[in-house]
Formats: C-alpha cells, sequence, structure tokens
C-alpha cells in the first residue's frame, strides 16, 4: 500500500499519518519531520534547508528526490509507506513516476485557509518521534507533555502566523496543481482520488480514512 497524503500545511497530514501507520503497519515518511532531524543533526542538508524551512519557502526539488528515493529504497518500504509531505511540486512526482513508483491512493485534505490559521497557533508537537497534538483539539494526556514519553511539547519555528500565511502562499502555488495532476491519473486508472473533508474531528477523519483504506 503506497500512500500519497495531500494537503495545504496544517490540514491534518502528519496527525493523521500517525494513525494510518499505527492501523495499517506502514512507515510514515514525512519529508518535514527528516528536514527537521537533518536540522537538529546538523548536517549539511540541514544547514540548507534551515533557512528555507524558517521563511516558509520550498526546500529545492533535488535535495528532497535524492532523500525520498533513498528513504523508500530501504527494507521497511517493501510492502508500502505512506509519503507526508511528498510529492509536493509537479517535477517531485513526475520524478517519482519516472522511478516507477506506482502510488496507490492520494488522500486529498480540504480545510479553508482561515481554519488552518487557527489551527497553527494552537499546535504543539513532539520533536522527537514528530508526534503532533492541538492545545484544544487534539490535547496530550499531560499539559505540555508528549503522550509516550513524557518529552516537552514545543512550538514549532515555521507556526508563526505570518509564516504560515506564507507557507499557505505556496501551497496554493505550487501543491495544489497536484490535485488536478493526480485527479487526472485516478481517471486514467494509475491510481486512487479520494477528497476528505479535513474540517471535521480527527476521530471522524481517521474513520473516513480507514473506510477508505480498507
Ligand atoms: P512539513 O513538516 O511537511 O509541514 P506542512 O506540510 O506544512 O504540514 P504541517 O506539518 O505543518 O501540517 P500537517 O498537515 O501535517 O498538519 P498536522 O497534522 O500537524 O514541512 C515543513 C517545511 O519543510 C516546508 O515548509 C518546506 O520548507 C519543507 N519541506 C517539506 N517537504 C518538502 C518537499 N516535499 N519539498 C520541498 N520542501 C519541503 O495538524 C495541524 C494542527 O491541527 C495540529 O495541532 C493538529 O493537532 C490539529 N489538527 C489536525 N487534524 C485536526 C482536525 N481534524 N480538527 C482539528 N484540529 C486538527
Amino acid at each position: 500500500m503506497r500512500i500519497v497524503l495531500l494537503g495545504a500545511p496544517g490540514a491534518g497530514k502528519g496527525t493523521q499519518a500517525q494513525f494510518i501507520m499505527e492501523k495499517f503497519g506502514i512507515p510514515q515518511i514525512s519529508t518535514g519531520d527528516m528536514l527537521r532531524a537533518a536540522i537538529k543533526a546538523g548536517t549539511p542538508l540541514g544547514l540548507k534547508a534551515k533557512e528555507v524551512m524558517d521563511q516558509g519557502q520550498l526546500v529545492s526539488d533535488d535535495l528532497i528526490i535524492g532523500l525520498v528515493k533513498e528513504r523508500i529504497s530501504q527494507d521497511d518500504c517493501a510492502k508500502g509507506f505512506l509519503l507526508d509531505g511528498f510529492p509536493r511540486t509537479i517535477p517531485q512526482a513526475d520524478a517519482m513516476k519516472d522511478a516507477g513508483v506506482v502510488v496507490d491512493y492520494v488522500l486529498e485534505f480540504a480545510v479553508p485557509d482561515e481554519e488552518i490559521v487557527k489551527r497553527m497557533s494552537g499546535r504543539r508537537v513532539h520533536p522527537g518521534s514528530g508526534r503532533v497534538y492541538h492545545l484544544i483539539y487534539n490535547p496530550p494526556k499531560v499539559e505540555g507533555k508528549d503522550d509516550v514519553t513524557g518529552d516537552e511539547l514545543v512550538i514549532r519555528v515555521d507556526d508563526e502566523e505570518g509564516t504560515v500565511r506564507k507557507r499557505l502562499g505556496v501551497y496554493h502555488e505550487q501543491t495544489a496543481p497536484l490535485i488536478d495532476y493526480y485527479k487526472q491519473a485516478a481517471e486514467a486508472g494509475q491510481t486512487r482520488h479520494y477528497k476528505v473533508d479535513g474540517t471535521q474531528s480527527v476521530e471522524t477523519v481517521s474513520k473516513k480514512l480507514a473506510d477508505i483504506l480498507s
């Protein structure tokens, strides 16, 4: 099962990736988490990515494509994987197609921009695992602490409102064209495309995804 989660920043991709990964036993490949890990480790990739990410822009296609190709060639991806945050541009999708990677499901999350801006102010993350919470909609069991490790939760640097609005602009310009790209692929029988209303509760969205994937 090879799945692509498509949607604006904050649409709920990371939250539902956690659910799908646990329910279907396939690894989550989050390009955002991989880049943040590279930044934390101070690698050359991390140094290049940090400035771009903090400004809400996209890292270059070449860097990301190389990173994802390397990751999906690993053993744990043999039975499938869940791409969270990739592809994000038409060249990234083309590169995957050219490499012979067939996408079985494209799950599109639809959430209006203003709802996203509201959501991001309440997001808290566990940097070690990428687990995502929300102060109101998806709170941790203990305030400010990760449910699994008890570590402190943090606010992402790029969740400041001005940066979120920039990221939304980048999404509409560079990533949203992938919706038509995958709709056409679905019409040609090359994949399956489903649009999910991401404004529903976390549990309702999870149930809908489980129905689609089962
Ligand atoms: P990345 O980390 O991928 O960020 P993003 O796509 O912008 O997505 P987010 O993680 O912000 O949001 P999400 O959809 O996962 O939402 P979440 O589940 O957290 O990328 C960061 C940066 O890395 C990019 O800006 C770029 O620079 C770079 N990058 C990454 N991939 C790249 C690529 N392929 N090419 C080039 N550059 C790349 O939910 C958000 C909040 O809402 C949470 O608080 C959550 O608890 C809450 N929530 C979730 N679902 C619901 C719900 N149904 N109802 C209410 N609240 C909800």
